[in-house]
């Protein structure tokens, strides 16, 4: 057994080209968020998937500069979620791990359909909501950021050197333990 493809080739590309989406394959999207779990099946997330040239151009102006490279996306996906919506036990709300977790399967089934998928958390969230029509009391958690594999000669310097870079992480053992906790857990930073 191996890491399944998917979860492998998956990176935070950039390059991406105008080609749209089809709506079968936006709704498929869609489909694997939805039919991840969640703490008393309280789905405390929504999705909202924008491909109408206009209101993408408005969502566009309200990314950061960095994130120039998002122009040519022919969609991008708002989720959204609210700490009321799911369970919170004690200090711990489980909406933002459980909308964690319906992003990552959207992004998953968009790798398996051929897509880059990037995540971003570089824009203007009320400038964001606005376009939206998200209500003020609900938080924008990410805009993920959709396209086909496209030219590359729009990336300034850096973006295009990590286009192909090796996957930057961490060791396994920083991350992951068995059976106990270990001092190799704790982030070098805070030691
Ligand atoms: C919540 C979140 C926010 C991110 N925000 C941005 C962003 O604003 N701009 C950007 O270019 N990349 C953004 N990224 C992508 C990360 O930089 C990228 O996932 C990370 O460097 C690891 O690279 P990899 O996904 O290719 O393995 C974001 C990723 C996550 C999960």
């Amino acid at each position: 057994m191996k890491i399944l493809k998917e979860i492998e080739t998956r990176r935070a590309k950039r390059a991406l080209a105008t080609t749209p989406i089809q709506q079968e394959v936006l709704l498929r999207l869609a489909e694997a968020a939805h039919m991840t779990p969640s703490s008393l099946n309280s789905q405390p997330w929504r999705m909202i998937t924008v491909k109408d040239p206009a209101v993408l151009d408005k969502l566009k102006e309200t990314l950061s500069p960095g994130n120039y490279w998002a122009k040519n996306a022919p969609a991008i996906t708002a989720f959204v979620t609210n700490s009321a919506w799911g369970l919170t036990l004690g200090e711990v709300s489980y909406t933002p791990f459980e909308l964690g977790m319906a992003a990552m399967a959207y992004q998953i089934q968009a790798v398996a359909e051929g897509l880059y998928v990037h995540p971003i958390a570089g824009y203007n969230a009320q400038a964001a909501k606005e376009v939206l029509g998200i209500r003020a009391e609900d938080t924008l958690q990410t805009l993920i950021v959709l396209g086909y594999p496209g030219e590359k000669n729009g990336l300034n310097e850096k973006h295009l050197e990590s286009e192909s870079s090796k996957r930057d992480r961490k060791n396994l053992e920083e991350v992951a333990s068995f059976d106990r906790w270990t001092e190799l857990l704790v982030p070098k930073s805070k030691k």
